[in-house]
């Protein structure tokens, strides 16, 4: 057997101990077979299988199949595809799908697709006869190193994204690394912006690996195992986002306020990517962060091929980030980076986010890449 197929074989289990505890499965083929590895945890008949207009044609059929081969009554339902249908009107269709198909109290709704798709699911199963058990399928990068870990789940209101939701964790999360081969570049860079957001957070070990090209190789799995341990282990110590979950939100306060500036046309990783490359520079101009890491974080976005620049204004980025919810009053908490593996919370008052955001903004044009390079 050469490398390659070697390296196929690894299977990757991380215990998440938040919820009733669960565990993350990363490995390749493994949605083939989802129902042996889901029957040890979940206990009723049904399975209510969630996924969207994209992933549907591509894996629905396999996972219904390895469901039903498991003993699973299999009902399934596909949302439209993209941000737009987080909204209460897609979860309450849901709900009211979930009734009509007879899915009761002890069965569970399995998440099939990416972040949107989960956030959706997992709203729907948290509040449908008070919550029932849920599981999610990533088939993003992005769902897979963040989204599909954690237990938010949630859609959007027009003052913000997520804005309405719950924490509900899942019962198990299995993360085949197949699927992630087929994505289009964009979707995938999408999730290396997170990759790069986990690596600031957690140190050298992982933001090495983002200094070069992060490719669909053999050492996603490490990647992936890397992201995942590192969460499980800010979910474990703050599962609500009193504090310590909130440095999670790196490069968010910004890429959330891009996304809602776009109209949800900009997609949630190169939203972020923006806003990582703005608070960094922030941090720099501010003393936070060195003018040499904030080379090497501006050049590990650029080098898989992420934007580092926005086309809204301070002001308007400002604005729109003062209705995010993680406003407290009259003060707004922001992740500053300091080094890699070191990232401060720091309240500020909301009227100095414009200056704050402007610092980010200014000097963009000279290291800045418009995130359309090829990967
Ligand atoms: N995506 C950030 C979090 O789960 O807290």
């Amino acid at each position: 057997m050469n490398m390659a197929a070697k390296g196929r074989e690894k299977i990757r289990e991380i215990y998440v101990n938040a919820g009733g505890g669960y565990k993350v499965t990363v490995g390749a083929g493994l949605i083939d077979k989802c129902g042996e590895l889901l029957r040890p945890v979940l206990a009723g008949d049904t399975v209510m299988l969630v996924t969207d207009t994209n992933v549907a044609p591509l894996y629905l059929k396999r996972v219904s199949s390895s469901l039903a081969n498991a003993g699973f009554r299999v009902v399934s339902y596909a949302i439209q595809a993209g941000e737009a249908s987080k909204n209460m009107v897609v979860i309450t269709s849901l709900l009211e799908f979930f009734a009509d198909s007879g899915l009761s109290r002890s069965d569970a709704v399995v998440s099939l697709g990416g972040g949107v798709v989960g956030d959706i699911a997992g709203f729907a199963a948290g509040v449908y006869m008070r919550g029932v058990a849920f599981v999610q399928i990533p088939t993003t990068l992005l769902a897979s190193v963040d989204a599909s870990v954690g237990g938010k789940t949630g859609v959007d209101l027009s003052a913000g994204k997520n804005l309405a939701g719950v924490f509900h964790q899942p019962r198990g999360v299995i993360c085949d690394v197949s699927c992630l081969e087929t994505l289009p570049q964009d979707v995938f860079a999408d999730g290396v912006a997170e990759v790069i957001k986990t690596g600031i957070l957690s140190g050298a070990e992982l933001f090495s690996l983002c200094e070069s090209r992060i490719d669909k190789s053999e050492n996603l799995i490490d990647i992936i195992e890397k992201c995942v341990q590192y969460k499980a282990k800010i979910v474990e110590e703050d599962e609500r986002e009193g504090g310590l979950r909130k440095l999670l939100n790196l490069g968010h306060t910004v890429g959330h306020a891009i996304e809602r500036l776009s109209g949800y046309t900009i997609l949630h990783g190169h939203a972020v990517a923006r806003g990582i490359a703005v608070i960094s520079r922030a941090a720099a101009a501010l003393g936070y962060l060195s003018e040499d890491v904030l080379r090497r974080i501006i050049s590990a976005l650029e080098v898989n091929g992420l934007p580092t620049t926005t086309e809204y204004a301070a002001a308007e980025l400002a604005a729109a980030a003062i209705s995010d919810k993680k406003r407290k009053g009259g003060t707004i908490t922001l992740v500053m980076p300091r080094g890699i593996g070191d990232c401060a919370l720091v309240d500020y008052p909301v009227d100095e986010l414009e200056g704050i955001f402007s610092l980010g903004l200014s000097g963009a044009g000279t290291n800045a890449c418009d995130g359309t390079g090829a990967l």
